[in-house]
């Protein structure tokens, strides 16, 4: 039996921050009370948070199709230095995750490939009703508005159709924003589309999850039904239109970048969010200036949320919540998102006080740029430990 001891860091468990170590013991979660004298490796950690592995519930990591804009190894590798030993990757690539042949085809890739888990959600096309019950999906994802790639329901009666056909209490995971340059078309389909779903859902009495609300409206919207959870993600928290000059091309991503004062409408609404998610979009600069729409985000979106609880705009139990056990539960994702004995024996150390600033030339993903290259940050993951495991050590993998 090998046993790794992490000891002296404000563990996160059941909800609150307290000093506790945890006992890691063949990779499984052995005790997270007792202190943990005699482990064969022990990882002193004090003055850091000591985080459940996050998860992140929507990344694209491009494999297989587009595999020079990233792979199941490079995006996996930020996904891990970013603090995330779990992520779900979204089924847009080129050759659309919508057959059970192409599922387990990505799924045996991420498996060789990756060092973090790497977990699928289904696509939805017009058609593809009788594949979604043979492949079984965790989530389905349904795009009612343009993304990268071609997939999209064209049919306005698959909506209907799928939220009969997919299991009622696992998410149907709905992109529900519009792709008009116009802001006030853009807002006019995306808030015509979440009120469908939502309606629709709760007559249904079936979960849905909006991804990337990016106002407060959407989470207002998506509040009137209980079964229907939403993500934010940090770009839509901390840039907006004010950000576009600079960034030109760079600037593009679905749903776009809302103005200053929608962004603080977001804040307001942000306790209704459940899970925070990256919607890590990766695309080479020549992909940039040619109009791909999306962001790279695993390496930043930790340390901005711990860094705007530094700053006082956020509760680190709420941002920790939401990075975890939250997705965990809104995903139905078992045995990990929280340090509990039995769980996976992943675990994300976080020095809250360690100053730095993005430099996305250093980062895993192949995308070597960010829109918050340069910004200057208070919090940096510093240990990520996987099934007892320590991959991580100080911007080092150990491999
Ligand atoms: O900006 C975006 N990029 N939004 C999406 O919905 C998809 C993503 C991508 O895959 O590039
Ligand atoms: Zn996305």
């Amino acid at each position: 039996m090998t046993t790794l001891a992490v000891r002296g860091g404000l563990a996160f468990i059941n909800g609150s921050f307290s000093q506790k170590d945890i006992l890691i013991e063949d990779g499984v979660i052995a005790s997270t009370s007792a202190d943990a004298q005699k482990a064969d490796e022990t990882v002193y950690a004090p003055g850091c948070l000591v985080l459940p592995g996050l998860i992140d519930p929507h990344v694209h990591l491009r494999e297989p199709g587009d595999t020079y804009k990233e792979d199941f190894r490079t995006g996996g590798r930020a996904a891990i230095a970013g603090g995330f030993t779990t992520v779900m990757d979204m089924p847009n690539n080129r050759l659309p995750t919508v057959t059970r042949e192409r599922l387990d085809e990505k799924a045996r890739l991420a498996r060789e490939k990756a060092p973090c888990n790497v977990l699928f959600h289904f696509g939805g096309t017009d058609s593809n009703f009788a594949e979604v019950r043979k492949a079984d999906p965790q989530s389905l994802k349904l795009y009612l508005g343009k993304t990268t790639g071609e997939l999209m329901l064209h049919d306005p009666t698959a909506l209907e159709r799928h939220f009969a056909n997919f299991h009622k209490d696992r998410p149907i995971v709905l992109h529900a924003c519009g792709d008009s340059p116009d802001e006030a078309k853009d807002l006019e389909r995306t808030y015509a589309n979440i009120e469908n779903c939502v309606s629709l859902a709760q007559k249904m009495q079936r979960r849905i999850h909006i991804a990337h609300a990016s106002t407060g409206h959407e989470l207002l919207l998506a509040k009137r039904w209980k079964g229907c959870t939403v993500e934010v993600a940090p770009h839509h928290l901390f840039l907006s239109k004010n950000d576009l000059e600079r960034l030109g091309p760079y600037g593009k991503v679905y749903p776009q970048l809302r103005s200053e004062q929608m962004r603080i409408g977001l804040w307001k609404m942000l306790e209704g969010a459940d899970c925070i998610a990256t919607d890590h979009a990766p695309h080479t600069p020549e992909d940039k200036e040619n109009g791909a729409a999306g962001y790279p985000g695993l390496e930043t979106s930790v340390a901005l949320m711990f860094d705007a609880c530094a700053k006082g705009l956020l509760d680190r139990i709420w941002v920790a919540e939401r990075m975890s056990g939250r997705v965990a539960g809104t995903f139905g994702l078992k045995g990990v998102g929280v340090l509990e004995k039995g769980c996976a024996g992943d675990v994300t150390i976080f020095d809250p006080k360690k100053e730095w600033s993005v430099d996305a030339s250093e980062f895993q993903t192949k995308c070597k740029w960010s829109p918050f290259d340069g910004k200057a940050l208070k919090g940096k993951v510093r240990t990520v430990i996987r099934g007892g495991k320590q991959l991580y050590v100080d911007n080092e993998f150990w491999d």
